[in-house]
């Protein structure tokens, strides 16, 4: 039903962003719901339900909007007409909607509205006129006169001069107006006398008028707001004039943001002692002062907003009088002055705030805290200095935060605040506290325990990215029994392997991040008795080691005792294998991942007790099969996978199971269940995996004697090997030469040869070029020609059309592979890649690697699209450490060049 009608090309940055509006073409109707907005009409559709009780018909081209057109649907309720050409009302609307409550005009270019136009529109509680163009001179009479049950009026971003809407009382039910964005420059004393009959008016919008003038009782009509808001208006020395008139009203809630106020004097709040007002906001007023006084008149006030400000000096009476007050946000209201690099905080000067609960003194710089600067906060909570600075921050001792010990602190924000070092004790002043946030410091020490001596209730921790410089010891967390949550990411040096585990007193632990420390070393008792542990991050580690079967001491199985784990995170560390037993006893986990690892084939029931799965993220590994041994269990209550990018093998034996299931889940799957490419076989290469034929496996009778014949070969090849193994180079050796001997060079035929004017197209990074040279090129002295970058290039072609050129005229291609080419640029760009791939295309045998370092399969893989699995074990070749197995390698690279490049079938 939809179709994409129009398309925009818009260039920004010299980017090319393509947008494209679907538009409908028919109106979508729900329920008893039509929306037929964004669709160019230019009247009302006669072909909808003529029941419908909702029509949207905003973001089209309607100019007019006559009651007849709207008579098919008299049932209406609300109807949205806004960001229309609407220039007048229709007075017979209201009669042929009978019903409707609620109307939308906003955007239009109504500018007269007549007394007759809305006189039938008794039932409508919402109306929206914003951004229209209406003037309202004396003589439009009242046109709003007949909506008695209208709560919301929005007339803003109108060219209203005058907010005197009627001339008579009207809107009894009025809750809400805004007038905000007019032209509005005095409130005459008469102005809101349409509004004296309207009890229940409680928000008044009067942000960014140009208001010059109050006129003594302008507010004596609407006395019973309680809620204004007149942000953007510039106010300055006014605001006395606008407190005294709010004296006698039930204002709660004074809204006065960028009205720039400059300096806050002892008479500024004038008058609004008589009011009940408990929330003041006075933010981004570029204020630089506030008089001693400036406060005694808002005893009631409970939240003080001033943030964004350019107070320098906060002195010791700033905050006289506002003894209820319960919050104070003072982010980014203090700035450093000229003569000094940071903000002053008088000792004593928060004293009056004795019902204060929270303080928000974040991003900003203050000099220093001394015994007394938060003396007197009695009833403080919550206490949040994030991204401040300040000289007594940065060692952390037990007298830092003295001045607090009255305060019944629980929660402490100390984030981004450059603590270097914690000493015994430092927070001994906070008995009760619950949580404390130290992220984003450079705290480097060693936690022997004393740190957080006195914080027996804490039970929030987060500790994350102070740097990877702190050591954890057995005792680090023995003050801290009731911990709950621990976060100590990106913060811990590589080593945990400590007996006992410092996490060990940690019994009520349920989240423990240890995320992104390069941990290396852990020991199997690290998570012993946490068994409530809900939430473990483990991600960006490096503990492929410790699950290696291989390890001394078999492989480090540390999550036991998880018992309750729903959450395990093991993405990015580089293992390529889980031990069988690793995953035993989760039954839990409700999600794992293992993403951006080198996991290739895994043992059968290593997930046989993760019934519980409902995520699995497996994206990024080298995951071949996916077969039902492994991954039944993980798979069988599974709501989301995520198992893109890996290199599978579309046989029957990997593929079958996992095709069939993906076919019939409900789960969801990230990108798509058609995003998971075969890269083996060749038949199948790059084509998802659901093009796989399941009837291809039907009768696999014939494949069990292929089995058994293939098994056979295999054990054959491996005692093969074993032996040429023992027996080392030299047999290899020997063996080459006699092949050589007896068959030639080369089992390429001549002609192949005569094809091309190079044997090999070297690559190789600049940093090999000595090697090249010294190694390699001798060898043009027998008969091979080889094309080098740099050497061979002729001058003016373009460097990438050479080397596709070369490419092609080179017999074989060998890359000399170290550290250093696969992080050459080149390398990994894009068009290299792609004409590389062009060539290799045509065979894969023209391909020859000589290591000269070892080089994970990972990385190569990554870097060059190649695995060594791709290729012919004689076209891999190993620059050998000992000078006496040099010839030998010659030998092998002669024998590599010489191999033909057809395939064979
Ligand atoms: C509206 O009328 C249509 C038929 O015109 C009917 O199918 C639908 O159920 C009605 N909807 C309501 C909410 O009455
Ligand atoms: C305001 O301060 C001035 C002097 O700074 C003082 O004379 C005056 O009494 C104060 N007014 C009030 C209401 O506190
Ligand atoms: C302020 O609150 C008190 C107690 O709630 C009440 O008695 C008084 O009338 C209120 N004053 C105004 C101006 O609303
Ligand atoms: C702690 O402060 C930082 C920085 O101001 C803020 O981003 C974070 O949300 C705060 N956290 C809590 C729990 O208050
Ligand atoms: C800590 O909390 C307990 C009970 O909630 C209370 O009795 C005690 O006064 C509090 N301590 C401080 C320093 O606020
Ligand atoms: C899991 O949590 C429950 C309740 O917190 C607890 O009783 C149980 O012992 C925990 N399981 C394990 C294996 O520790
Ligand atoms: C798939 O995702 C949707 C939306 O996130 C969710 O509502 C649905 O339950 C999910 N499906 C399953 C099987 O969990
Ligand atoms: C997937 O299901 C469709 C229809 O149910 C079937 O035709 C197709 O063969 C199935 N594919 C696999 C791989 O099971």
């Amino acid at each position: 039903m939809s179709a994409i009608v129009s398309t925009n090309v818009h260039i920004w940055n010299g980017i090319l962003i393509c947008i494209i509006y679907s538009k409908k073409t028919a109106c979508l109707v729900r329920g008893d719901s039509a929306d037929c907005s964004h669709m160019s009409l230019s009247e009302i559709p006669r072909d909808l339900p003529g029941n419908i009780t909702h029509l949207d018909m905003s973001h089209n081209r309607l100019t007019s909007l006559p009651a007849a057109s709207l008579a098919p649907y008299s049932g209406l309720l609300n109807l949205d007409v806004g960001f229309n050409s609407l220039t007048k009302l229709d007075q017979a609307l209201c009669q042929t909607l009978l019903r409707l409550r609620t109307l939308n005009l906003e955007r239009n270019e109504v500018h007269v509205l007549k007394e007759q136009d809305l006189s039938s529109c008794v039932h409508l509680t919402m109306l929206n006129m914003a951004s229209n163009r209406l003037t309202l001179k004396a003589k439009s009479g009242d046109p709003f006169a007949a909506l008695e049950n209208l709560m919301t009026l929005d007339v803003s971003k109108n060219m209203l001069v005058s907010a005197k809407l009627g001339s008579k009382p009207q809107l009894p039910n009025l809750v809400a107006l805004t007038l905000s964005h007019n032209a509005i420059s005095s409130l005459k004393k008469d102005d809101f006398y349409f509004l004296s009959r309207s009890p229940s008016l409680f928000i008044l919008n009067l942000s960014d008028l140009p208001l010059k003038k109050f006129e003594d009782g302008c507010f004596q009509p609407i006395a019973n707001i309680s809620f204004l808001k007149m942000d953007g208006c510039n106010l300055g020395p006014q605001t006395t004039q606008l407190c005294t008139e709010l004296s006698d009203t039930a204002i709660h809630t004074l809204s006065l943001r960028d009205t720039s106020l400059g300096k806050l004097t002892n008479i500024t709040f004038k008058g609004l002692d008589k009011t009940n007002l408990t929330t003041l906001d006075l933010s981004s007023n570029k204020m630089n002062a506030i008089e001693k006084g400036a406060f005694q008149w808002l005893p009631t006030l409970e939240t003080l907003h001033l943030e964004d400000n350019n107070l320098k000096h906060l002195t010791k009476d700033a905050f006289v009088g506002l003894q209820s007050l319960k919050k104070l946000n003072l982010r980014r209201a203090l700035v450093k002055s000229k003569t000094s690099s940071t903000s002053i905080i008088d000792d004593f000067t928060f004293s009056p705030l004795v019902a204060l609960e929270t303080l928000i003194l974040e991003h900003t710089a203050i000099r220093s805290i001394t015994e007394n600067t938060f003396t007197g906060l009695t009833s403080l909570q919550y206490f949040y200095v994030g991204w401040s600075s300040c000289t007594s921050l940065k060692y952390l001792t037990k007298n830092t935060f003295v001045s607090l010990a009255a305060s019944p602190l629980r929660v402490v924000n100390l984030t981004g605040t450059a603590i270097a070092k914690i000493d015994p004790g430092a927070f001994s002043a906070f008995p009760n506290l619950t949580t404390l946030l130290l992220d984003y410091n450079f705290i480097s020490q060693t936690l022997t325990g004393t740190e957080f001596e006195g914080l027996g209730q804490l039970e929030q921790l987060f500790f994350s990215n102070n740097h990877q410089m702190v050591e954890l010891s057995s005792w680090s967390f023995v003050q801290v029994p009731r911990l709950r949550i621990l976060t100590l990411g990106k913060t811990l040096t590589g080593s945990l392997d400590l007996v006992p585990s410092p996490f060990g007193p940690l019994t009520n632990l349920k989240v423990l991040d240890l995320s992104n420390n390069n941990i290396a070393n852990i020991n199997a008792h690290m998570l012993d008795g946490l068994g409530n542990l809900m939430v473990l991050k483990m991600q960006h580690n490096n503990l492929a080691r410790e699950w290696k079967s291989a390890n001394v001491g078999g492989p480090v199985l540390f999550l036991k005792e998880l018992g309750n784990l729903t959450v395990l995170n093991m993405e990015y560390n580089g293992l390529d294998e889980i031990p069988t037993d690793a995953l035993k006893g989760l039954k839990k986990l409700k999600e794992m991942s293992f993403t951006g690892n080198v996991l290739n084939s895994l043992k059968d029931s290593v997930f046989e007790d993760l019934l519980s799965l409902r995520v699995l993220r497996f994206q990024k590994n080298l995951i071949t099969a996916v077969r039902p041994q492994v991954f039944q269990p993980a798979m069988e209550n599974l709501s989301l996978l995520d198992m893109g990018r890996n290199p599978f093998d579309c046989t029957c034996e990997s593929i079958l199971w996992f095709v069939t299931w993906l076919n019939t889940t409900k789960a969801n799957v990230t990108g798509g269940k058609d995003q998971f490419t075969c890269n083996t076989p060749l038949a199948y290469f790059n084509r998802t995996i659901m093009d796989f034929d399941p009837l291809s496996c039907k009768d696999s009778t014939p494949f069990q004697a292929l089995y058994i014949f293939s098994s056979t070969v295999v054990i054959a090849v491996m005692l093969g090997a074993l032996l040429v193994r023992f027996h080392g180079w030299r047999i290899q050796f020997y063996w080459n030469v006699l092949i050589n001997r007896t068959l030639g060079f080369s089992d390429a035929k001549v002609e192949e040869g005569r094809e091309f004017e190079y044997d090999a197209y070297v690559i190789h990074a600049d940093e090999d070029q000595k090697w090249v040279e010294r190694s390699l090129l001798p060898l043009e002295n027998e008969k091979y020609v080889f094309c080098v970058e740099g050497r061979d290039f002729l001058p003016g072609t373009s460097r990438l059309e050479a080397i596709v050129d070369n490419m092609k005229r080179s017999r074989k291609i060998l890359f000399v592979v170290t550290e250093s080419l696969l992080k050459d640029h080149w390398c990994r760009g894009f068009k290299a890649h792609h004409a590389l791939h062009q060539v290799m295309e045509a065979s894969r045998d023209s391909v020859i690697l000589v290591f000269l370092q070892d080089v994970h399969d990972y990385r190569l893989s990554r870097s060059l699209f190649l695995r060594r699995g791709m290729l012919r074990l004689r076209c891999l070749l190993y620059w050998p450490v000992h000078k006496e197995r040099i010839p030998a390698f010659h030998e092998k690279l002669r024998i590599a060049l010489g191999m033909t490049n057809t395939l064979k079938p």
